[in-house]
């Protein structure tokens, strides 16, 4: 990308503006005061924020920076659990119910606020006893579950931080982040239920332990009760490990910049890298954009259908929500069993009122057809949200209008495990334009950037980057702070790097091209995977596309598409040039694919994103190692990492 600009070629999408009545009750009524608000004074904005929340010592200032090392509200103390449940027993939520979960099987746990804390006071005491104590860490294995949360919530409240492995990981993947964090405890259970099967999360744990000389203790949740294998004076049940425990554990009273957890991913290529959030700003980003993003109110049943193993669920089914007092809802399994229609059936069961999911999950959906959501009642909702992926407008239109009955604004918000939380994405009050993410949230100074930082002009692609720090933001990688300032601070020097390609139109409006990785240069014009894939979509055959570019003599590079048909079409010789004529016909001669392959399913990352970097290999005829692992229809989650047994 030295010194050549992104082309952006997509169709100028119309703006979808908020419904009234939505607009009538909105949390943040006027999103362009409190930008401005935010431009004036950053800091001030974030301290205000702060403000709202609980601390045991105020902070002496905003931020410490030391390029490119952050310390948000240094000489503040605060714990996040203090937040998101000890303050709450002392209002009238206490006995709201703060998490509702489905198990596969239908299954069902509720717990109030009160009951939360009780249950997350008893583990703490538990794994307190154990020996475990500040700055010890704790690692968490487990499938979508109460429990999972509690374990996250036990181990912060003890100022222990946590290291959560998704549950659909290998034994190899828990082991070596087991040991990259030397950890003494790990939490898991016996299994979970995923597509009617136990997922023998026991069998995997022990595996992995047999090689992580450092756990002395393994607490096992009977889940599925099928008699997992114990070890004897190692393993104890969650029952066990809880009983006779009151739940009165003392919350530890941390530094804001202590460590709250950390994260291991993978990014598109790499070891994984360990990101690290903290107490402090962590609890601050997490807290304002899950409010003023999701509209939360009181009265909301809030479903993020994320795993709580990948930073998503650690942000808004976790920490965001609870710090604001939300009632969160949780489902275990699969979004296809008993049938497709499940989810859309829960919504109507419980009364769901805000969903939060990823594109694979709303292209799957729109693959399977609009019978099963129509079956459902599914007026509760008003509004829904995107992550993980840029959504193509052909899925955002299915998902306005057969989700969200036409009424529900959808929030596009772009985001990383890096950020914390979201940093870009219209605010619900505001028009959305399909296909772009919006604008950068109050207090987050995003850009598009040529490599040596200037602002493309709009219209014009570049780079993606943050130049000021915001208070969710990853401090350091784990253990390794030069690879920290490598990857995220050097690409464009000064700025942080997120590594995805964009451009912000005349509107101002950011729309995301796709990782940086990706872009195809095509006779020196440089264009983003997710235009040309829209592009495909956008015809009524294709529900899903994946475009890499693959070499060619004369013009270096032309595309190559990859396509899944809706049912009801098939593959054929017209359709094929009819699709790639569709593609010079909607954004021009130059992004037309050169050659178009019919596919059942497209390798994707455990979390769902699409990996256009092993399609490139595949198409080189490199090895590229078993993909048996890799789900096509995978779950709606977040990970670039296409490690680990597939569930399905
Ligand atoms: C990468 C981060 C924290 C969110 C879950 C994924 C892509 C994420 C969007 C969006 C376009 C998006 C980016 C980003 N991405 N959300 N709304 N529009 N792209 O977290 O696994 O750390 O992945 O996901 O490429 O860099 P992650």
């Amino acid at each position: 990308m030295e010194g050549i600009d992104l082309d952006s070629v997509l169709e100028e999408q119309d703006k979808i503006p908020a419904p009234a009545d939505f607009l009538a009750g909105a949390v943040v009524a006027d999103p362009a005061a409190a930008r401005s608000r935010a431009v004036q004074d950053s800091e001030a904005f974030w301290a205000e924020a702060a403000a709202d929340l609980d601390w045991y010592r105020k902070w002496d200032r905003v931020l410490d920076w030391d390029f490119p090392f952050a310390d948000w509200f240094p000489g503040a103390e605060c714990n996040i659990v203090h937040n998101a449940l000890d303050r709450h027993l002392e209002t009238w939520r206490r006995h709201k119910v703060a998490l509702l979960w489905e198990g596969e099987d239908g299954h069902r746990q509720v717990f109030t606020y009160a009951e939360l804390s009780r249950e997350v006071g008893r583990l703490a005491d538990a794994l307190r006893e154990m020996g475990i104590s500040r700055g010890d860490c704790v690692t968490i294995y487990m499938s979508i579950c109460p429990q999972q949360a509690i374990a996250m919530l036990a181990s912060a409240k003890i100022g222990a931080f946590h290291n959560v492995v998704f549950g659909g990981f290998s034994a190899d993947g828990l082991r070596d982040r087991i040991n990259d964090t030397q950890c003494k405890v790990l939490v898991t259970a016996d299994g979970g239920l995923y597509r009617g099967k136990i997922v023998p999360l026991k069998e995997a744990a022990d595996k992995a332990v047999a090689q992580c000389p450092t756990i002395e203790k393994v607490i096992v949740y009977e889940r599925c009760g099928h008699g997992a294998p114990m070890t004897e004076g190692r393993d104890i049940t969650w029952e066990e490990a809880v009983a006779g425990r009151s739940g009165n554990a003392k919350t530890e009273v941390m530094s804001a910049g202590d460590p709250l957890f950390v994260l291991y991913t993978s990014g598109t290529t790499g070891k994984p890298k360990g990101i690290v959030h903290h107490h402090g700003g962590y609890m601050v980003g997490t807290y304002l954009t899950s409010k003023w993003i999701f509209d939360l109110r009181d009265t909301d049943l809030f479903w993020c259908t994320a795993d709580p193993g990948w930073i998503t669920g650690h942000s808004y089914i976790v920490y965001g929500p609870l710090i604001n007092g939300a009632t969160v809802f949780m489902a275990e399994g699969s979004p296809d069993t008993p049938d497709a229609g499940r989810w859309w059936r829960l919504i109507e069961r419980y009364g769901i009122n805000i969903l939060y999911t990823a594109p694979t999950a709303i292209r799957m959906f729109m693959r399977l057809g609009e019978q099963w959501p129509s079956q459902y009642d599914l007026s509760s909702l008003r509004l829904l949200g995107s992550v993980g992926e840029p959504i193509n407008p052909k899925a955002w239109h299915w998902y306005h209008q057969v989700i969200g009955g036409g009424k529900c604004p959808i929030v596009d918000t772009w985001w990383q495990t890096e950020t914390g939380s979201v940093l870009i994405t219209t605010l619900p009050a505001e028009a959305a334009k399909p296909g772009s993410a919006g604008f950068p949230f109050p207090g987050i100074d995003a850009d598009v950037v040529d490599k040596q930082g200037n602002s493309r002009p709009s219209g014009v692609g570049g780079y993606l980057v943050v130049r000021k720090p915001w208070p969710s933001m990853l401090t350091t990688l784990y253990k390794d702070p030069d690879r920290y300032r490598e990857v995220y601070w050097e690409i464009v020097p000064g700025m942080y790097t997120a590594g995805d390609a964009a451009v912000r139109d005349a509107d101002g409006y950011i729309r995301v091209l796709g990782r940086m990785d990706d872009v195809l240069n095509v006779a020196g014009h440089r264009l983003g995977t997710m235009e040309i894939e829209s592009a495909l979509v956008s015809h009524a055959a294709v529900v899903e596309a994946a475009v890499i570019g693959i070499p060619d003599e004369i013009k270096f590079e032309v595309p190559k598409a990859f396509v899944i048909l809706h049912s009801g079409y098939e593959p054929s010789e017209e359709l094929n040039n009819e699709l790639r004529s569709h593609v010079a016909d909607q954004i021009g001669k130059i992004a037309r694919p050169a050659s178009l392959e019919f596919v059942d399913s497209l390798p994707k990352t455990r979390s769902g994103k699409i990996m256009r970097r092993l399609l490139k290999a595949q198409e080189r005829g490199e090895l590229v190692g078993d993909t048996s692992t890799l789900d096509p229809g995978s779950v709606p989650v977040d990970q670039d990492e296409p490690e680990g047994r597939s569930r399905g």
